[in-house]
């Protein structure tokens, strides 16, 4: 099992929840955040270390949303390639994604553990989207 953490653009977040049920993803958290990346939040056109008063520029925080999701190894490739398919515009503040490995677990309300807590609901199977 792997826990794939994406930060993307507020604006990709409906298109990436119906690519993600599509591609079979059975559950996942999100989260607004802030954050910053290499540009350290400014726009493009104000790259540089001062501004026009010669200041350092300050580092801002810029509104993103965080994807958790916690799939079964052999989904984990097919996830990445759906979320960086989808969330791609090409401009600077895209996001980024990155993945950890699970060492455990638990449905709560079965005590199941391990990929068992990943699948579909058995009544439901066949019902899914592939
Ligand atoms: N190293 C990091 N650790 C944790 N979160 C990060 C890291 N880098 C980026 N993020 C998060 O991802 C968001 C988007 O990052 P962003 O896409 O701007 O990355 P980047 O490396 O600057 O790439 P780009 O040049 O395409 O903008 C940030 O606002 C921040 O929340
Ligand atoms: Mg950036």
């Amino acid at each position: 099992m792997d826990l794939i953490i994406a930060v993307v653009q507020p604006a990709k977040l409906e298109e990436l929840k119906e690519a993600l049920v599509k591609v079979g993803v059975q559950g996942m958290t999100v989260t607004g955040v802030k954050g910053f990346g290499r540009q350290k939040g400014r726009p493009l056109a104000f790259l540089g270390l001062y501004n026009a008063q010669r200041q350092p520029f300050t580092v801002d925080f810029i509104p993103k949303v965080k994807l958790e999701l916690v799939v079964a190894s052999e989904m984990t490739e097919l996830v990445v390639d759906t979320i960086v398919k989808t969330a791609h515009t090409g401009k600077i503040g895209d996001g980024k994604v990155f993945v950890l490995p699970v060492t455990k677990a638990v449905r709560i309300r079965t005590g199941e553990t391990g990929v068992e807590v990943l699948l579909p609901e058995p009544e439901l199977e066949g019902m899914t989207n592939p």
